[in-house]
């Protein structure tokens, strides 16, 4: 039986806790994340909580999809033991909350356009985890800088949690499962899905043994030939978020892009 909590008690303190934290607007993706946290056998807890201080943009955050009941009952039929979802007092105090720098990754990519974003994410994911005292925590890899800094986070802060990774949940055509998809027209999804395909043009090329910068840069001109306003579309090495260099094994290409307005982000990984 479910439970839906809007603060931690010493009740849940007590147990072993598997921590999935939302933004809610909860979909297929989301639950993919829930079921790798029923995995661990532990209790789980959904945390939804539209995060204000990561949004540089505050008409981004206002018109951020929210769906709470629905959200609820989805989460509820899901399994999880526990639906926690906290005021903003509670999360953000008056005091003592500290702030957390992501440091220079978070200054790229999805940080250069979207400035001060990373330092809201691990500010809050911190304080999440000091109010949930998680054991494991799971993570989606769609968010992949996002991922990188929180897991150096629990690293610098030396937090005893540990990662699950979520592998990145796509439509049919291959489209990327976002709460923000929920904006998006029928036919801008079925445009969207061209991220993916682009993505997949550029791994086999590299693949094939073509140059970095060329691939990519074909990649970013065919990609603006779509109804599809290019962001950024970079490689980065996978164990430190920077350009590749020649012992560079682990590569992710990683896209931001808008369509119909919507800010979309996908990645893919590529070994050589
Ligand atoms: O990935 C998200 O949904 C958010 O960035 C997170 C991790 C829940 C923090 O607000």
């Amino acid at each position: 039986m479910t439970k839906v909590i809007t603060t931690i008690n010493e009740d849940i303190l007590s147990k072993k806790i598997c921590f999935i934290p939302t933004m809610g607007a909860i979909h297929e993706g989301h639950l993919s994340l829930v079921d790798l946290g029923k995995e661990t056998n532990l209790n789980t807890l959904v945390s939804i909580f539209l995060n204000r201080k990561q949004f540089n943009n505050t008409e981004d955050f206002i018109n951020y999809p929210s769906q709470l009941e629905q959200d609820i009952q989805i989460l509820e039929s899901s399994g999880v033991d526990y639906i926690f979802l906290p005021e903003e007092s509670y999360i953000y105090p008056s005091q003592g909350v500290p702030t957390v720098l992501p440091g220079k990754v978070g200054g790229i990519l999805e940080g250069l356009s979207r400035p001060g974003h990373f330092e809201g994410v691990l500010t809050v994911v911190n304080r999440l985890f000091d109010l949930v005292q998680p054991s494991h925590a799971v993570f989606g890899k769609k968010d992949a800088q996002q991922l990188f800094l929180i897991k150096n986070m629990i690293n610098e802060f030396d937090l005893n949690i540990k990662i699950i990774e979520g592998e990145i949940f796509r439509d049919e055509n291959g489209l990327a499962l976002s709460s923000r998809n929920k904006h998006l027209s029928p036919a801008a999804k079925l445009n969207a899905s061209n991220i993916f395909s682009n993505l997949l043009y550029v791994a086999n090329e590299i693949n094939s043994g073509k140059d970095f910068k060329e691939s990519v840069e074909l990649g970013s001109n065919l990609i603006n030939q779509n109804e599809i306003k290019l962001d950024y579309l970079d490689l980065v090495d996978e164990e430190n978020f920077k350009y590749p260099n020649k012992y560079s094994r682990k590569l992710k290409l990683v896209i931001a892009a808008y369509v119909e307005d919507i800010r979309l982000i996908d990645n893919i990984d590529i070994k050589i």
